[in-house]
């Protein structure tokens, strides 16, 4: 059968399963209430203005509100100093009202965000963002993971998407999203191709991937005759006018499974943060197994 003549890709429902990791997040939040009295607080650090943040921001504090966790806002403006950030973090680190903490990002230009992020302690890391996260998701360790690459593996998960042997390609090898990709994927004993700006031949690489990544940050970036057949498509992108960074229509054609941009990845690194919060939560207050 030509490549033509297949049905569409079947579309990894974030939604769906963001819902039951939501449900799973609002039992662990009403355990630490009922035992203790405690509700889990997330704490969110917002600095600037950019639109596309305070539109996460909201989204997840929204997430926050339907499981009945807390959640702290501050807000600092653009010119705010890496040091003035720091101290905002340490007085959230401090603070044993407030279980998990998230600076989102990106943080404006010139804070060093590495600096930032490595101020908060890894009980309360969340979103995975410190070093030592990263190292133990490289070593497959169990830690409070990055969220995107978390909340995709559970949907791979979900959709048993066979990884053992497969040849898996991300592109892009940010530390919170490309990097932790691969490692994860690795671990689950996949071979791995990390692709990143200076890559040489990318078209050539993704057209061997089994199972393809695409965290590159640029609309529409994966053409469609790039996606080998049957390929399992996972779209990070979020571009301006909901638009993904693979080409949809023409990926959807030739994939097996792909995740529509919106309702695949997002909603799933959202739900994952919450889900790590209350664990977090379980955690400071000695609730744990
Ligand atoms: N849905 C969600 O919940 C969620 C969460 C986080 C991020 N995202 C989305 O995921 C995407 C990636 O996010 P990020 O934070 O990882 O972005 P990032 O820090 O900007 O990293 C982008 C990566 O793409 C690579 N890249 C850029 N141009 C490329 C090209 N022409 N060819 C190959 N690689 C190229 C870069 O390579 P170099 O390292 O060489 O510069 C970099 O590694 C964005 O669309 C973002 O909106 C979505």
């Amino acid at each position: 059968m030509g490549v033509v003549d297949r049905a569409e890709a079947t579309l990894l429902d974030g939604r769906a399963l963001a819902r039951k990791v939501l449900a799973g997040a609002a039992e662990k939040v009403a355990r630490a209430r009922n035992a203790t009295g405690v509700t889990p607080t997330l704490a969110t650090v917002l600095v600037g203005d950019d639109p596309a943040s305070a539109t996460y921001v909201r989204m997840k504090r929204k997430r926050c509100d339907e499981v009945g966790m807390a959640s702290l806002l501050i807000e600092l403006p653009r010119g705010t100093t890496t040091d003035e950030l720091v101290t905002e973090i340490d007085v959230l680190a401090a603070d044993a009202a407030v279980h998990g903490i998230l600076v989102q990002h990106p943080v404006p230009s010139p804070i060093d965000r590495r600096a930032a992020f490595e101020r908060i302690p890894v009980p309360k890391d969340v979103d995975g963002v410190t070093s030592a996260a990263l190292g133990r998701v490289i070593l497959g360790m169990p830690a409070y993971v990055p969220c995107t690459p978390a909340g995709i593996m559970r949907l791979l998960n979900q959709y048993e998407v066979e990884l053992d042997g497969v040849r898996a390609t991300v592109i892009g090898r940010s530390p919170i999203l490309g990097r932790p990709m691969a490692s994860m994927l690795i671990n689950a004993h996949a071979t791995v191709t990390l692709c990143h700006s200076r890559t040489r031949e990318l078209s050539d690489i993704v057209r061997h991937a089994d199972v393809l990544i695409a965290a590159v940050g640029r609309p529409r970036f994966v053409r469609g005759s790039w996606i080998k057949p049957n390929a399992v498509v996972i779209d990070c992108g979020y571009n301006e006018g909901n638009v993904g960074d693979v080409d949809f229509e023409a990926a959807r054609a030739r994939a097996a499974l792909i995740t529509p941009v919106p309702g695949g990845v997002g909603p799933m690194t959202i739900a994952t943060l919450i889900d790590q919060t209350a664990d977090a939560t379980l955690a400071q207050l000695g609730l744990l197994d």
